[in-house]
């Protein structure tokens, strides 16, 4: 796309490839990402402070509507906070298994062995919590309401 007055572009710096290695570089991301998967344990290990800072960079550039980039993101390293940050998290989970998640829902995280303990938010290193921005004002992006399609779950 060309820069206009109405649509300022900015210049995508991504070399041109031929073919045959446009087809190498999109079967690299597909076997990269067919070797990714949902983390449920983490290690105690400490993370260097540019881990984080990579990662949530990477993160807050994600596209948003209007480029609003509506959120925040707070990392958490304080046992004590890791541990309120648990207790909070089980007891809502408590909450949705016992009562709010409907049986078809159930039945689908059975054979993952998933349930209301979530240790990790205390064993892994740092916990990143995102924040929703909703109209100049802060809310955490885990809310009350629950639905099989917004399901965050935690890490
Ligand atoms: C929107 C969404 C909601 C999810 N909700 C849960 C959940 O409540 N509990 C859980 O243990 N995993 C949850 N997951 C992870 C899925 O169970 C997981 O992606 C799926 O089993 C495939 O495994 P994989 O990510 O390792 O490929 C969720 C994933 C997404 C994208």
């Amino acid at each position: 796309m060309t820069e206009t007055a109405h649509s300022p572009t900015v210049p995508l710096d991504h070399p041109r490839l031929t073919p045959g290695d446009t087809v190498r570089a999109a079967r690299t991301f597909a076997d990269r990402m067919a070797r990714r998967r949902s983390v449920r344990d983490f290690s105690p290990e400490p993370i260097p402070h540019g881990v984080l800072e990579a990662a949530i960079r990477a993160a807050a550039s994600a596209p948003s509507g209007a480029n609003i980039q509506p959120w925040r993101f707070v990392v958490v390293t304080s046992p004590d906070r890791k541990r309120r940050l648990r207790a909070a998290a089980e007891a809502e989970e408590r909450e949705f298994y016992a009562r709010r998640a409907p049986a078809e829902w159930l039945d689908a995280l059975a054979p993952i062995g998933t349930d209301w303990r979530k240790p990790f938010l205390e064993t892994a290193p740092a916990v990143i919590v995102v924040f929703e921005v909703h109209q100049g004002r802060t809310a955490p992006s885990r809310t009350t309401s629950r639905s099989p399609s917004a399901s965050p779950w935690g890490c």
